[in-house]
């Protein structure tokens, strides 16, 4: 069984500041092992990569490459799937350039879901602003589980697209994006599954699912900011649907003038759509992340997180808190991931976030991105919300529930 006490060892930030961080769904901390990996680059072999034959550009070149192998072999894809950006919210953009201007015209429908992060709309939005095609919103239900049923009497042959998240990063609640993935593909539409909350937390087979797109974020899995993955499955890449409107130096194989014309020919993929100097420090911690990860196991860091969320909701039970406390989604712990928003009576979200940081706790709070799953399930303030990962323990648990009994002793105990 995983031990967070041992893993918390690998995390600097975690033994020089006296806080409990329960803020994994904005962004991880990261392990030695990738600061490190990150440092040997810009210290032993810095140099521009896929322009160099001297060696410390091979050798650049070489783990930039490597790290989409990695990455793909996390996620059970073939490397040529794999385009590295800055982060998801760039990937679902990317998709949308370069996918959706070519596929998506007036009068076509794009199905998002009251769940998704905002980053998982605009885009959508934009395009659809852009082409004139229609957005669809598909509805939750109270419990913010997703209302399956308004999915299928939505969805019709003027579907393009389906834009899904796997985990909604307010509630956990886990998707069942295999199930939707083929009611996406029965009705002839691509499906874009934002796994910005599924792929750090939990075993993710792009082959199982089936999905056209997936993205999600290194900062979010222990690696650094600034660079992120929007897997396109093959099948789209060799139907010609993509259009590398994004291009220029690297993202080219020959550019000729001949004749008094411009003759380019293009790289495959992924080359095609990562045009400029990429970031290759980024690439380089992302892989070190990701086979950190791998020696953890993926689904011992899915069955902690859920040990947490159990925890959690014991505690909070045990100590009689569920009157003060209300959970945004499902109220109990079963079937959903390592996040749990909340509020506190009526206390201002942002007033209870403050209280829990002046007893060491770091949480967010706000609509984390997702005002419209907010209004839908009746917090129009938005939330405080606890995000766990494999670090965490089941004593800083303990913490977060001590320092919500404090501040509803104080609040209504009067
Ligand atoms: C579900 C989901 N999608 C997308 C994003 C955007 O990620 P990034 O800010 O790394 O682009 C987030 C970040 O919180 C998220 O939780």
């Amino acid at each position: 069984m995983l031990n967070p006490r041992i893993i918390r060892r690998d995390f600097p930030i975690l033994a020089e500041n006296n806080i409990v961080y329960l803020d994994n769904a904005a962004t991880s901390q990261r392990p030695i092992q990738v600061i490190r990996a990150i440092e040997e680059f810009y210290k032993t072999y810095n140099a521009n990569i896929h322009r160099g034959l001297y060696w410390l550009s091979q050798k650049a070149s070489e783990l930039y490459e490597e790290s989409h192998r990695v990455v793909a072999g996390l996620i059970n894809a073939d490397w040529r799937e794999i385009v590295f950006v800055k982060n998801a919210t760039e990937a679902i953009n990317l998709a949308m350039i370069s996918w959706g201007l070519k596929n998506v015209g007036p009068g076509d429908e794009i199905l998002v879901t009251v769940m998704e992060h905002h980053s998982n709309i605009l885009p959508w939005y934009t395009l659809a602003e852009i082409r004139g095609a229609r957005i669809r919103v598909v509805d939750v239900d109270d419990e913010g589980r997703l209302d399956k049923a308004d999915l299928e009497q939505k969805i019709s042959r003027r579907t393009k697209l389906v834009a899904i998240t796997h985990v909604s990063n307010v509630t956990g609640v886990v998707n069942d994006v295999e199930e939707i993935t083929g009611i996406a593909h029965d009705h002839g539409a691509r499906i874009l599954v934002d796994a910005a909350q599924s792929v750090p937390h939990m075993p993710v087979d792009v082959k199982k699912i089936g999905a056209d797109f997936i993205c999600f974020s290194g900062h979010k899995m222990l690696g650094p900011t600034g660079i992120g993955v929007l897997y396109i499955s093959e099948d789209v890449i060799e139907n010609n649907e993509i259009d590398p409107v994004i291009s220029g130096g690297g993202a080219v194989k020959q550019v000729r003038i001949s004749g008094g014309r411009l003759r380019v020919e293009r790289p495959r993929h992924p080359w095609s759509l990562e045009p400029g100097t990429p970031n290759i420090a980024g690439a380089i911690g992302l892989m070190e992340a990701v086979k950190y990860l791998e020696k953890v196991g993926l689904r011992e860091i899915m069955d902690h997180e859920r040990r947490l969320t159990k925890y959690f909701f014991e505690k909070i039970g045990e100590e009689d808190l569920d009157q003060y406390i209300r959970i945004v989604g499902p109220k109990n712990p079963w079937g959903r991931a390592g996040i749990i928003s909340f509020t506190l009576g009526e206390m201002d979200p942002h007033a209870t976030a403050a209280l829990l940081d002046s007893m060491g706790i770091a949480v967010r709070s706000g609509y984390h991105c997702a005002q419209p799953l907010h209004e839908r399930l009746g917090f129009p303030r938005g939330s405080v919300r606890a995000s766990f990962y494999l670090y965490n323990t089941a004593w800083e648990i303990d913490m977060l529930v001590q320092a919500i009994k404090n501040i509803v002793q104080k609040r209504w105990s009067r």
